[in-house]
């Protein structure tokens, strides 16, 4: 059974026809094309395919593509404005926040929320709160110094 599934994507209103199954992380990917959330599990631990559903960070697969209805869906390739990187990107790239990449499109959904909730969050409080989201490579050392300069530039 399919169902016609309307959000806004990165502000622009779509809609796609799934499968009730479909979930949401499916439904960005295969049907609306939006291949920077990544899929790296199929037991939600790893965090790559964290999107922001009406602002706040999710695990979109763990959610169906049918419970989204009607959201606002933020997606990586949303987070750059005008062509140009937001601060957060930007600090990945500045502070080597990665190696392979296949985690960082999560990483930074991640850290966007936290710091809408903390603007300024101390290195504990990120490890904390990237508890859900896994990197391979990197030994996250750099992840953190990232995440800290891209909420104080964010901050200024
Ligand atoms: S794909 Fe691994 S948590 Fe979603
Ligand atoms: S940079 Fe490779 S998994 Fe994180």
């Amino acid at each position: 059974m399919t169902i016609k599934v309307s959000i806004t994507l990165n502000g622009e209103k779509v809609s796609a026809e799934v499968e009730t199954r479909t979930l949401l992380v499916e439904m960005i990917r295969d049907h609306l094309g939006k291949t920077g959330t990544h899929v790296g599990c199929d037991t939600s631990q790893c965090g790559a395919c964290v999107v922001h559903v009406n602002g706040a960070s999710i695990k979109s697969c763990t959610m169906l593509a049918v419970q989204a209805q009607g959201s606002e869906v933020l997606t990586i390739e949303g987070v750059a404005r005008n062509g140009k990187l937001h601060p957060m990107q930007e600090a990945f790239r500045e502070h080597h926040g990665l190696q392979c990449g296949f985690c960082t499109p999560g990483m930074i959904m991640s850290a966007l929320d936290l710091v809408s909730h903390n603007p300024d969050p101390d290195d504990h409080e990120i490890r904390e709160w990237l508890e859900g989201n896994l990197c391979r490579c990197t030994g996250y050392q750099n992840i953190i110094r990232a995440i800290s300069a891209g909420a104080k530039a964010m901050r200024s």
